[in-house]
């Protein structure tokens, strides 16, 4: 089942196209890779599912339908609650864990005090931080480690109970130990979210996603089952690309 699916959508700053009559359909519970050179226009893909391109600067044309309805036609703040974000440097509010985990799931409603109790016991356990952190809410999550900072933010995310991740490299900033477990987390997370990811690191792509996109120049080149991008792929630019001619 298609959970997205992006319809000739063209993206443009000003009067320049950065994206161009991209058409893409995202499968639930699965994980898609988006790779392609810097400036291919990978995170304006991402900015534009979530509703930020707007605030961003950009315009698109073109249809996204979320749930086979048209994007547009959802309120701005379902979408966000719906369709999480995850960036590149790890975000975590200046305040403490217990605060980031509880900030979102208050300003959708959430009062009751053993309800918002459960939401953080859950979500820290969900990605794997209950150990470090059960005895530290109070500790300010900006002097958290990287690793632990981008996991919170990945938590925060889930605890409006999304359908979609969106992660604009997220290991970027990240040691070989901390991108093990973030990988590991996803894979896991993808049993109940649909999840995008935007990968400089073809291994990555390779190991953790189920489908892969290459984006060159705002134009989908090709899409297809991950291994079948790696391994045959039908583009000779995608065969460049993943045997690293160019990037
Ligand atoms: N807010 C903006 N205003 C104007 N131009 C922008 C804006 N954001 C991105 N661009 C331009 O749009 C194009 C696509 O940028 P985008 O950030 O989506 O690429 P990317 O594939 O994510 O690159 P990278 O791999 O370096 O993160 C680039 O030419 C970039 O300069
Ligand atoms: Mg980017």
């Amino acid at each position: 089942m298609n959970v997205l699916e992006i319809k000739n959508l063209s993206v443009s700053y000003g009067d320049k196209l950065v994206i161009k009559d991209l058409s893409m359909d995202i499968k639930k519970n699965k994980i898609t890779a988006i790779i392609g050179p810097s400036g291919c226009g990978k995170s304006t893909l991402l900015t534009t599912i979530n509703l930020l391109l707007e605030e961003n600067g950009g315009q698109f044309t073109g249809q996204i339908l979320f749930n086979g309805k048209d994007i547009l036609s959802y309120e701005k703040k379902d979408v966000r609650r719906m369709i999480g974000m995850v960036f590149q440097k790890p975000t975590p509010f200046p305040f403490s864990v217990y605060k980031n985990l509880t900030y979102a799931p208050k300003y959708y409603g959430i009062r009751d005090k053993k309800k918002l109790k459960d939401i953080v016991e859950n979500t820290l356990k969900r990605v794997g931080l209950y150990e470090e952190l059960k005895d530290e809410l109070n500790r300010s999550a900006t002097k958290l480690s990287g690793g632990q900072q981008q996991r919170l933010c990945i938590g925060r995310a889930l605890t409006v109970e999304p359908e979609i991740l969106l992660l604009d490299e997220p290991c970027s900033a990240l040691d070989i130990k901390n991108t093990a477990n973030i990988e590991r987390l996803l894979k896991e997370l993808s049993k109940d979210y649909t999840i995008v990811i935007v990968t400089h690191n073809l291994s990555q792509a390779k190991r953790i996603s189920d489908y892969t996109a290459f984006i060159l120049d705002g134009k989908l080149i090709e899409y297809d089952e991950t291994e079948k991008i790696f391994s045959n792929p039908k583009d000779r630019r995608t065969k460049e690309y993943v045997e690293g001619i160019f990037g």
